[in-house]
């Protein structure tokens, strides 16, 4: 959910799709991502949409939001005719954890009455360590959340402040131990690395505070630094050194070793799990173009090749609710050469990799340079799929552009 949406065709206000984009609507996995836009404080790194109390007012509130997220559920319901049940949800943000577990489970509660949940659902909650509590799991664990995605960034006291995290050093891990007691079979902890100041030694902490957490998943993401955030004016002005490629590489790798070691083996670049089922199969939707839909502000959703997003502002997107309309603000429908464009730039960031025949015959020819170069891994291509070695996990970005 970055600050800026993409332009596109404008979209219906009654929401309707088109007969072909609903056409085999529940042949395909379906899930459902409902955003948050409510956090006690702005990230300094962050530019996602998420508001605080203090730059909402009296426009927008938690109780506004739930009223539009109903809304906006009783109109998915009324444009997709039969809705499928969901098998994965994802509440995400952010900071889903302010709502508390009954907002959570009131989330999930109307979730649940438009869709249904299919058989063994996976349904994750994002959350603040701060705000989480043995209570809260209990409570979102009784409410039929299964899953649970905490956001630890780092253990490292001084890079947790440039970050400006709002949590202390110890607390993520004691957050995933409560979970893990609450019933949650499925926990997972985010990291950012090459914040300015990080050291080799601040992330081996950090890595070895997840080991110590013993979750089943990890998630591990480059910071980037985004543009009009407070990061970004700190480094523009030379007060903080921007995070250098081949330093994030090395710290990259640092992470594969380590996880590795452990037994949480790579399934997407940025993605660590012990065991195929510990993957968040709510991304793999995302990644191998299945449907969903996207509720609350600036919320992405695709069903059958058409991809629409959200207004952005939680005001508007209440108020657009309340006029009995769709919050969407534009859509697009992808082209076959954009499916395909998608299908590279998703599918070869897999441990499962990218079928050869989706290429063109450049693409193939460039997929076998690629693997002479140790970009791709040889045996996989021989037999006819494209999957990174390591050092292709480190330039996937540009080998898309040399296979597309
Ligand atoms: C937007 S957050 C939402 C969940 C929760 N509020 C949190 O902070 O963990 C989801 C993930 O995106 C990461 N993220 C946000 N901005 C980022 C950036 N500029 N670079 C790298 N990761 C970022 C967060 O740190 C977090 O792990
Ligand atoms: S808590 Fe998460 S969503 Fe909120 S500002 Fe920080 S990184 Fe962004």
């Amino acid at each position: 959910m970055a600050s800026t949406l993409p332009s596109g065709d404008p979209a219906p206000a009654d929401g309707a799709l088109p007969a072909s984009a609903l056409a085999g609507l529940g042949a395909r996995p379906f899930g459902v991502y409902v955003h948050v836009p409510f956090c006690a404080t702005r990230c300094g790194y962050c530019d996602f949409n998420t508001y605080t109390a203090g730059e909402l007012g009296t426009s927008a509130s938690p109780a506004s939001w739930l009223a539009g997220l109903r809304a906006e559920l009783g109109l998915a319901a009324r444009v997709l005719g039969a809705p499928p049940a969901a098998d994965t949800v994802f509440v995400g943000g952010g900071t889903p954890s302010l709502l508390g577990a009954d907002g959570l489970a009131e989330v999930l509660t109307a979730v649940r009455d438009t869709f249904g949940l299919a058989p063994g659902a996976e349904v994750t909650t994002e959350s603040n360590p701060e705000s989480t509590s043995p209570e809260f799991f209990a409570g979102i664990r009784a409410a039929g959340y299964t899953r649970v995605s905490l956001g630890m960034q780092s253990a490292a006291r001084h890079v947790l402040a440039i970050l400006e995290r709002q949590h202390r050093p110890g607390r993520p891990v004691a957050a995933a131990i409560e979970a893990a007691e609450a019933g949650f079979e499925q926990v997972s902890l985010d990291l950012i690395y090459g914040t300015p100041g990080e050291t080799r030694d601040d992330l081996a902490a950090s890595l070895d505070a997840v080991l110590a957490a013993g979750v089943g998943h990890v998630s591990a993401y480059a910071l980037i630094v985004e543009e009009g955030t407070a990061l970004a004016r700190r480094i523009n002005l030379g007060e903080l050194p921007m995070p250098e490629d081949d330093l994030l590489a090395e710290y990259y790798e640092q992470i594969d070793d380590v996880l590795t070691g452990a037994g949480l083996s790579w399934y997407e670049v940025s993605n660590w799990a012990a065991s195929p089922r510990e993957r968040c199969r709510h991304n793999l939707g995302y990644w191998l173009g299945g449907d969903w839909w996207g509720a609350g502000p600036g919320a992405h959703s695709h069903v059958g090749g058409v991809r629409w997003w959200n207004v952005k502002h939680p005001a508007r997107y209440a108020n657009t609710l309340a006029e009995g309309n769709s919050p969407a603000a534009g859509r697009e429908t992808l082209s076959a050469p954009d499916r395909t464009l998608e299908r590279v730039l998703l599918e070869l960031r897999l441990v499962d990799g990218l079928p050869v025949e989706v290429l063109a015959p450049d693409g193939r020819r460039a997929a076998g340079e690629a693997a002479s170069d140790g970009l791709l891994e040889s045996a996989a291509l021989a037999e006819g799929r494209c999957v990174l070695t390591r050092r292709g996990r480190l330039l996937a970005d540009a080998l898309v552009r040399r296979l597309t």
